[in-house]
């Protein structure tokens, strides 16, 4: 058993023994049987944990082989697995300055030009208009877009060996914004690959003053690639929100970031329909990206749908100028009724209770220089 809990499941970054993958284990004349119980049959990296299984017993003297049993875990036994992964993931992700209770929410989609980010803008505003500090990170290192679309520019100043985000007041409240956009200039970005963009996606976690505020919105290159793997280990408490357009196509592609929230234990909080179809001077409605993907998707995730925003000329045109179009939406708006209903999910993203808030406050006054 020392041995078995050297082995990692890679997808769920724990050990299979923490995980509760092992069924019985004995020895009989140098051979061991194992019993491995995985969460799916078809699981892709089956031969992997086999092999590591294999070789970690190997080593213990006196057992020249090993035969292995493996199974499926029952439903009941991988939810239990599933909340086990959680748990350890965020017990070890690393300390960012992010508040305990502000919770993450990133905007994700198998596609890209879904309008990912034209959502988090006016989501971000819509969030802070009603007087919470938003904390928006680029997170599309080759795409971004954020500082264009809030007209948020200017250098990122470094306080005490972190980056400050650029901080705007909007409504009652303010967006402050990490994106490559402010440290560099597109070419360069453009040549990052790999293990650099994943380090520039944790310096812009774990060496950037996120503190004070409410709620961050992560906005997401599409696919689910290097950048959002990295988010999620870093952030494992966050929720994620997919985005798809009414067409069959997209639904099915964005249903592979829902996939992915699940292997990687983060919350599906819902659905966001973009570029549904909207009501015409005419009379009629017309819906050039086909009707109901939105709503499909969200039943077939078992998740909420949380919007359906219509194709709109201001949605586009906002982007363009730098002025996203909730600006001028009053409550009963699109982005407004999707922040408040979004607000009210994200609270489960938070732990609850005095001990999260106790812990900020001691934070925050320990970070203070003393008055003494
Ligand atoms: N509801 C809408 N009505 C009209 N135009 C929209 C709407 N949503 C987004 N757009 C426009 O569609 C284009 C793509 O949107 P956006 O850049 O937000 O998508 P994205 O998913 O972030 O794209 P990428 O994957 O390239 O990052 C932009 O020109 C944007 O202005
Ligand atoms: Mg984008």
């Amino acid at each position: 058993m020392e041995r078995l809990a050297s082995v990692r499941d890679p997808e769920l970054g724990a050990t299979i023994t923490e995980l509760g993958m092992v069924g019985d284990v004995r020895v009989e004349g140098g051979v061991a049987h194992v019993e491995i119980a995985l969460t799916i049959a078809s699981c892709p990296l089956r031969s992997h944990i086999e092999r590591d299984v294999r070789e970690a017993v190997l080593v213990v003297e006196g057992i020249d082989d090993v035969i292995l049993s493996i199974g499926v875990l029952d439903p009941a036994a991988k939810a239990a697995l599933m909340r086990t992964a959680r748990a350890l993931a965020q017990a070890r992700a690393p300390q960012t300055s992010i508040p305990r209770r502000a919770p993450v929410v990133m905007i994700a989609s198998g596609k890209g030009g879904v309008g990912k980010s034209s959502i988090t803008a006016n989501l971000a505003i819509a969030l802070a208009s009603t007087g919470r500090r938003v904390g928006v990170l680029d997170a599309d290192i080759w795409g971004f877009s954020l500082a264009r679309l809030l007209d948020i520019t200017g250098e990122v100043e470094v306080r005490g060996a972190k980056m400050v985000p650029l901080e705007r007041p909007y409504g009652r409240g303010s967006v402050s914004l990490l994106s490559m956009g402010h440290l560099a200039d597109e070419k360069q970005a453009l040549l990052w690959r790999g293990l650099v963009v994943q380090k520039a996606v944790a310096q812009f976690i774990e060496d950037a003053d996120w503190s004070g505020i409410d709620v961050m919105v992560i906005d997401t290159p599409p696919g689910t690639g290097d950048i959002v793997m990295t988010l999620a280990r870093l952030l494992p408490h966050m929720g994620v929100v997919v985005v798809t357009t009414p067409s069959r196509a997209a639904q099915h592609v964005a249903a592979r970031a829902a996939d992915f929230a699940n292997k990687s234990h983060i919350r599906l909080l819902g659905v966001i329909e973009n570029m549904s179809g909207f009501a015409c001077e005419c009379g009629k409605v017309h819906a050039p990206l086909g009707v109901g993907g939105g709503r499909e998707l969200a039943h077939e995730l078992g998740a909420e749908l949380l919007a359906q925003i219509p194709l709109r000329d201001d949605v586009a045109d906002g982007g363009d100028e730098g002025v996203p179009v909730a600006l001028h939406e009053g409550d009963d708006g699109y982005f407004h009724v999707l922040a408040q209903r979004l607000w009210t999910l994200a609270q489960d993203l938070v732990p609850a209770g005095c001990t999260a808030r106790l812990l900020d406050a001691i934070e925050y006054a320990v970070d203070q220089p003393s008055s003494s």
